[in-house]
């Protein structure tokens, strides 16, 4: 092997919360835990070519769509110094990094957990071609570095579901990577779909490091830990059960939580606009006329995320394409099913 030059490239998704993740304790650490499932199609790909430097610490190059990305490189830096402590041979090696999204451009969504969650593979596949890193701990070092890059990222290094955070409710749990809950989650759940209506386009108002900062003085944020560990726990027994009436009043509830913590912190915020709630509205119509099981979750912004089971996607997709598809910016949005997870890309 050429030792002066070593690359790796994956291809990474993002990930939806049910229990959401809102609060830091210590660096980069969850106040409480939180469940997700991985999407199959909003994913990032990187690629990372590493060059042999005399030392003086880690620095890079980093290269969007093919357009070096000062700004992204900046916070990479940040992240890649920090990284320095476990991947020892940064410190005398040079990145260029090339990223791209399968996000439609349109959609102007782009997913921090997908890109750092690649990036971590990337740095962890590198780790293991000098001999640094065995099988058995790949992707718990990638999950490791993918939480300090990101939080929600760390939740993203693997297919299906997943939990992040230590909690007595599931043994083999921590608060510095995330591991892979499969094996307890009902059939049901299995081939969830995620369909996520782009609301609105662009950046958001106030980014999830500003939102996890504002907890430090909300006055309901311990009563919200309390409830992200209840709920964490009683996500887990509906997961195993498979009881989709208890499963859309949770992860209602607790999209609608995150979104009144913003409302109610400090310095308050409104994320939702005017057509996401009107869509919820009309989530819960179909419901009540249907009896089906469409819920929706909201991530830190405006879209909406509508979940489902796998046999009731026929109804579900033709309800969107005549009753929500209006409220879309450009009539967009993007179907997602629960997906397997990175794939490594050959280099
Ligand atoms: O990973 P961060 O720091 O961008 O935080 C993500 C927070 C939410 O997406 C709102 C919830 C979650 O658990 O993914």
């Amino acid at each position: 092997m050429n030792t002066s030059q070593i690359q790796a490239a994956w291809k990474s998704p993002s990930n939806i919360a049910l229990v959401k993740y809102w609060g830091k304790k210590g660096f980069q650490l969850p106040a409480n835990p939180s469940i997700s499932f991985t999407l199959d199609k909003a994913t990032t790909e990187t690629k990372v070519l590493a060059q042999k430097t005399q030392g003086g610490g880690v620095s890079l190059e980093l290269y969007f769509d093919g357009e070096r990305n000062k700004a992204f490189e900046d916070k990479m830096l940040g992240f890649l110094r920090r990284a320095e402590t476990g991947f020892e041979w940064l410190k005398e090696h040079h990145l260029i990094i090339q990223s791209s999204n399968t996000f439609p451009h349109s959609s102007g969504i782009a997913s921090s957990a997908s890109s750092f969650s690649a990036l971590a593979l990337c740095l962890c596949s590198i780790d293991q071609q000098l001999g640094l890193l065995s099988d058995k701990d790949f992707f718990e070092k990638a999950s490791y570095w993918s939480r300090v890059g990101s939080g929600s990222a760390c939740r993203s290094v693997y297919g299906g579901f997943n939990l992040w955070g230590q909690t007595d409710a599931l043994i083999g749990t921590s608060d510095e990577y995330a591991v892979n809950i499969d094996d307890i989650v009902h059939p049901v759940f299995k081939n969830f779909k995620d369909t996520i209506l782009i609301i609105e386009k662009g950046k958001k108002a106030v980014s999830s490091t500003t939102g996890h900062a504002l907890l430090e003085t909300h006055p309901f944020a311990e009563h919200r830990y309390r409830a992200g560990f209840k709920n964490t726990a009683t996500l887990l027994e509906i997961l195993e059960s498979g009881d989709l009436d208890a499963f859309v009043q949770l992860v209602e509830a607790e999209a609608l939580m995150l979104h009144a913590l913003m409302m109610t912190s400090p310095t308050p915020f409104i994320l939702m606009k005017p057509n996401t709630l009107a869509v919820i509205e009309k989530i819960q119509d179909f419901r009540n006329q249907t009896g089906l099981h469409l819920l929706f979750t909201l991530d830190a912004g405006a879209n909406v995320h509508l979940l489902n089971p796998e046999n009731e996607d026929n109804r579900v997709q033709e309800f969107i394409k005549s009753e929500l598809v209006g409220y879309c910016q450009n009539a967009l949005y993007l179907c997602n099913t629960v997906g397997k997870g990175p794939e490594k890309i050959n280099t």
